[in-house]
């Protein structure tokens, strides 16, 4: 007996007939798939957050006596995108609905993704809230049902978007983030090995050792380069102060008559988003290395732009917060968090003299493959682990994890603190701050 059921209710009456289909859920004699629309008259809403505030002293009680609504035999997890991602719409996992989880045919696909606070009626019907660091311009919800779990996603540098407040130190049940030692796996790329495992990036990260000899297919390629390294790059003045390091290496480079080669807004050459073909394909055949700089330094913050390097045969000098020995093989790249500009532009000029030594650097490839981890790959690691952790009490000290030793913040960044507490006291749904990168 299966009936899909779309609702599309668009009236005053909705509560209404919301309070039917509730009913006929409970009295199991109808399975609803799916209501595709539930729009509450304009202020429902509003009406119930204003009638909540007033109770705002019984919160807590209110939110032990919930109990979660009798569901139809269906297995699906709710989860609610609390605020969009700005920088994510055109990701996969943030369409709605099934879609990313059909497409990559996710081990677990009976994860339903909405942006859409209403569907439910109740916030707290959702199985899961994903709350994004990157947004902070919706206030949270006031009503939690102990039952659901609140998700902290974090993309973007903790330096860049450190949580200040003290109530996140037990508020997220689990974590999503590029740190590697997040519930949900959230990292840029993947290592596999020739098999097609995922072996890494992780925290006590093994690599194979010895390394077996560069082919003499890599070595013959790696002949035609001519140039030093290039850099492609658009932010100029970043926290993590890398044009400085940059600028640095460039000196030293120069005694031995090596340059860098910036394309981009900071330099004087020219790679436009839609040549980015054509540039990464001169990037192959021509240069040496490549400075895969990061604008901000966070414990395992590497982004996806040290595949540049790593996919096109070019070795990465790496420059961020991370341990770098988590993501790559040992003797594959050069790390100017911990060399000296001079030791690293001596480094530079002895591999580009020596073409032995040079293909040292690429002894990985026997062993290894990089890849982008997709973010439908990523809605996948979501799906399993909402099927397979039942239940998961918040991290305490959430914010010494996620700030890592730098729980000490400017005067700039107290001061945007104090917003997001004033925004947590209910501004209108409007009110926003722009971000601080
Ligand atoms: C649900 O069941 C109750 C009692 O079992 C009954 O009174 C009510 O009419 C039923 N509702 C519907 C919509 O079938
Ligand atoms: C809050 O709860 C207390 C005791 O449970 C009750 O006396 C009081 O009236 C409640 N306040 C409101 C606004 O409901
Ligand atoms: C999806 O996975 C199932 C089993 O895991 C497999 O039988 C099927 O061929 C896969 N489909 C696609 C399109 O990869
Ligand atoms: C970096 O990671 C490697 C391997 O995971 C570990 O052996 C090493 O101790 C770490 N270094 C630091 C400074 O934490
Ligand atoms: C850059 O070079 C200057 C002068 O040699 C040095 O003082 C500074 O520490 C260097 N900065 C970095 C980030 O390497
Ligand atoms: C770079 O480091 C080496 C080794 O620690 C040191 O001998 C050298 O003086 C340093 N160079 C600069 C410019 O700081
Ligand atoms: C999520 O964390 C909160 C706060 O620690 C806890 O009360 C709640 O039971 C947890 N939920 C689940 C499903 O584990
Ligand atoms: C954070 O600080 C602790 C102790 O002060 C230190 O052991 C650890 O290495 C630091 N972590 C990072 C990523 O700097
Ligand atoms: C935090 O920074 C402020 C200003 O820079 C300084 O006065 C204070 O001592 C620092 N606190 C800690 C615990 O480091």
């Amino acid at each position: 007996m299966s009936k899909i059921l779309k609702a599309v209710l668009i009236s005053a009456y909705s509560t209404v007939v919301f309070q039917l289909l509730k009913t006929l859920i409970v009295n199991n004699t109808e399975e609803i798939i799916e209501i595709e629309y539930m729009i509450p008259t304009p202020g429902t809403l509003k009406k119930m957050e204003w009638e909540l505030r007033k109770l705002k002293n019984n919160i807590t009680a209110i939110s032990m006596n919930f109990k979660m609504p009798k569901r139809l035999p269906t297995d699906l997890k709710y989860i609610l995108k609390w605020t969009q991602a700005f920088s994510h719409y055109d990701s996969p996992i943030f369409k709605n609905g099934q879609e990313a989880l059909l497409k990559y045919n996710c081990t677990y696909r009976n994860c339903y993704f909405t942006g859409d606070k209403s569907l439910l009626l109740d916030i707290r019907y959702f199985d899961a809230i994903l709350f994004d660091v990157e947004n902070y311009w919706d206030y949270n919800p006031i009503l939690r049902s102990p039952h659901q779990k609140y998700i902290f996603v974090g993309l973007e540098s903790a330096d860049n978007f450190p949580v200040i407040l003290p109530k996140y130190d037990s508020y997220y049940n689990l974590t999503w983030t590029y740190k590697l030692d997040s519930d949900i796996f959230g990292a840029y790329l993947i290592v596999l090995d020739k098999k097609g495992n995922i072996v890494g990036p992780k925290v006590n990260m093994e690599w194979i050792n010895p390394m077996l000899p560069t082919s003499d297919n890599i070595r013959k390629k790696l002949l035609v380069k001519r140039k030093a390294a290039a850099w492609f790059v658009s932010n100029c003045k970043t926290k993590g102060r890398r044009e400085v390091v940059a600028k640095n290496l460039s000196k030293e480079l120069l005694k031995y008559g090596l340059s860098i080669d910036i394309y981009g807004w900071c330099g004087k050459l020219i790679c436009s988003k839609d040549h980015m073909y054509d540039c990464l394909e001169d990037l192959e055949n021509d240069y040496y290395f490549y400075l895969a700089f990061e604008n901000s330094l966070a414990e395992d913050y590497v982004t996806e732009k040290i595949l540049y390097p790593l996919l096109h045969y070019t070795v990465p000098i790496v420059y961020g917060g991370a341990n770098y020995s988590r993501f790559l093989p040992p003797g594959s790249y050069i790390d100017a968090g911990k060399l000296n500009a001079s030791q690293i532009a001596s480094l530079m000029s002895q591999a580009i003299m020596n073409p032995k030594l040079y293909a040292e650097y690429f002894r990985w490839h026997n062993h290894y493959v990089y890849k982008e981890a997709t973010e439908v790959m990523k809605a996948c690691n979501l799906c399993n682990v909402l099927n397979t952790i039942k239940v998961k009490t918040s991290r305490t000290k959430f914010r010494k994890w996620w700030n890592v030793n730098k729980t000490n913040r400017t005067a700039a960044e107290a001061r945007r603190s104090e917003d997001i507490a004033s925004l947590h006291s209910y501004q209108p749904a409007h009110w926003k701050i722009t971000a601080a990168d």
